[in-house]
């Protein structure tokens, strides 16, 4: 029987890449997202059968929970991607606690209610794949980010805690750290800097490059194709790891 995969934030940039190499893999899967026409054409685009989406704001889970139980009790998941859309940028000293909230809940939050969704049924099967997707900010965070780095951090010890209740049920809970890779999201902000400067969009682009030891950004389908790996059959004695895809960037060990 097919392995069943929920994707979120699949509507664009890394979850859209993952989603797609999940297919490829044989694997069928629901992609999430609240933009409902990205996501009806991304179901065409996947390869092999099985495929549907789920429209919501992660945010807010009235909009998504009934719905994912219904599914998951039809037909259960064996394997959660838990992505989201970045918060905002902004110095930390300046956050307002309504933002601090927001990103609590669509970060850290919605990822326990989608885990105690489909926890079960992985326990059932002894066979489980959780992926949080957050940020290279978990080992080093980065400057005016500072909500994003608080709720990074607080995702990744929240899983590594998690890996550890679930691991004797053949579950695995693994963090993938994205570097800067060619998406909506980095393009966005690189126009965000380029106006803050009153520079070029060429120019940030150039200057964040440098900062990468491989002088590129990733295509999401690299950091896809990690997803991807840690979901498989392959990496079952792999769990509670945090993975940099960033071409050499973070400068820690
Ligand atoms: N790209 C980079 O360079 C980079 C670097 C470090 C970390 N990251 C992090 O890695 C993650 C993925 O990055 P990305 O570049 O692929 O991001 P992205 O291009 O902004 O895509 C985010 C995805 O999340 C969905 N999403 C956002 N808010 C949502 C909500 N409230 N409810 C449901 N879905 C929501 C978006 O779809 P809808 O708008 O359709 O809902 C979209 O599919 C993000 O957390 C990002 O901050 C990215």
């Amino acid at each position: 029987m097919k392995k069943r995969a929920l994707v979120c934030g699949a509507s664009q940039g890394i979850g859209r890449a993952t989603a797609k190499e999940l297919a490829q893999e044989g694997v069928a899967v629901t992609v999430f997202a609240r933009s409902e026409d990205k996501l009806k054409a991304l179901v065409g685009e996947l390869a092999g059968e099985g495929h549907d989406f789920m429209v919501g704001d992660i945010g807010n889970p009235a909009t998504w929970t009934d719905e994912l139980q219904k599914r998951h009790s039809a037909n259960p998941y064996s394997i959660l991607i838990l992505n989201s859309g970045g918060p905002k940028g902004g110095a930390i000293s300046q956050a307002q606690p309504e933002e601090f909230m927001q990103a609590m809940q669509n970060h850290l939050v919605a990822n326990s209610i989608l885990v105690r969704t489909v926890m079960d049924g992985m326990k059932q099967k002894s066979f489980g794949r959780i992926v949080t997707i957050t940020s290279t900010s978990v080992k080093v965070p980065i400057p005016h980010l500072g909500v994003s780095n608080t709720a990074r951090a607080a995702v990744a010890s929240w899983g590594k805690t998690l890996s550890l209740e679930l691991a004797p049920y053949g579950i695995t809970v693994n963090n993938v750290m994205p570097g800067f890779t060619k998406t909506p999201r980095l393009e966005s902000l690189i126009k965000a800097k380029a106006e803050s400067l009153g520079k070029s969009y060429a120019e940030v682009e150039t200057s964040w490059k440098d900062l990468v030891p491989m002088k590129r950004f990733a295509e999401p389908e690299e950091t896809a194709n990690l997803i991807a790996f840690l979901c498989s059959d392959k990496a079952a004695y792999i769990s509670g790891q945090s993975i940099a895809v960033d071409g050499g960037r973070v400068g820690c060990l």
